[in-house]
């Protein structure tokens, strides 16, 4: 599993410096680079190419596709570190990138790096026909905007210090964090030409992954350390977050997460064998420590 990871981080980290180092120079570079490549698990990279696996799908063609997305994982991780949002100054172990760099050139930085993943995913590198890479950037912008990331964080931000019902928690999470995993799920559909059917399947299957992984962040927040994770803990409780923790208490979560990985094994069943690596994933993403 982490060799396969690793080997993943490399293999998308690579081609998203080629890509760079083939653009013309700017000042926002420096700190672009410094929120894509200052660690990060890439694990979104990996969900394409194991749902990939599924239907033989290239793995040159997902590991483009996985650097536009990581583009937008992180830019969406620069600005959720800013003063106006969570206000962290760790991440992944090092200063963010508002704290290196400065508030606005963060904020430019993190916009570039959006725009980046449509110029990734527009590129003549990315083999694959006109329609389906409309498709592919027309869904991609669907669950980075006001559906997707950026609603889910208004949302986040919103819900602190209220009272939340767990219907709304999760539908928050979903947005924030879910969207971007169920666009990883359903490319290599989109690519594949699937029925809509298996496409809308698919979709959900990714939803529950993206929200199976924000309540292990979550638990990692609340009884992770600083050390082993990368970033600041304890701060959802600080901070007044609406999580399923907040609601049904860490145990009750853990057993949430794990009804969820039942759910969506299940759902995989049908792909018999094939499936072991993304199965693999899931216990990955809820036992992982950072
Ligand atoms: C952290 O994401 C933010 C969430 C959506 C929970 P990751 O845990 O994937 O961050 P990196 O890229 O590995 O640092
Ligand atoms: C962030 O969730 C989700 C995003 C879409 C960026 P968190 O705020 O919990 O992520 P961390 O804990 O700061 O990484
Ligand atoms: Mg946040
Ligand atoms: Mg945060
Ligand atoms: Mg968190």
């Amino acid at each position: 599993m982490k060799n396969q990871l690793n080997k993943i981080a490399d293999d998308t980290n690579k081609y998203l410096k080629k890509f760079i180092r083939n653009q013309k120079k700017s000042k926002l570079i420096i700190p672009m680079q410094y929120g894509l490549f200052s660690g990060g698990k890439k694990i979104r990279s990996k969900i394409l190419i194991d749902v990939g696996s599924l239907f033989n799908v290239n793995y040159h063609t997902l590991i483009i596709i996985g650097s536009a997305v990581e583009c937008i994982h992180a830019y969406s991780l620069i600005h959720d570190d800013l003063p106006c949002m969570d206000d962290d100054s760790i991440r992944r172990g090092k200063p963010s990138t508002h704290i290196k760099f400065g508030e606005s050139t963060a904020v430019l930085a993190g916009n570039s790096l959006l725009t980046m993943a449509f110029e990734i995913l527009s590129h003549k590198d990315l083999q694959l026909p006109d329609k389906t890479k409309i498709n592919l950037i027309n869904k991609i912008s669907e669950s980075s905007g006001h559906l997707g990331i950026a609603g889910g964080q208004y949302s986040d931000l919103d819900y602190e210090h209220k009272k939340v019902s767990k219907k709304k928690i999760v539908e928050m999470e979903i947005k924030k964090t879910g969207k971007l995993f169920s666009f990883c799920c359903v490319a290599p559909l989109m690519i594949k030409k699937m029925r809509k059917k298996e496409i809308f399947e698919f979709e959900n299957i990714g939803a529950d992954i993206g929200l199976l992984f924000q309540l292990a962040d979550d638990l990692i927040d609340n009884k992770g350390s600083l050390f082993v994770a990368g970033k600041k803990t304890g701060k959802d409780i600080k901070q007044g977050k609406a999580t399923l923790i907040s609601l049904l208490g860490y145990k009750n979560t853990i057993k949430y997460a794990d009804k969820l990985i039942f759910k969506i094994n299940n759902k995989l069943k049908k792909y018999g064998t094939k499936s072991k690596n993304l199965s693999n994933t899931l216990d990955y993403i809820l036992n992982r420590n950072k």
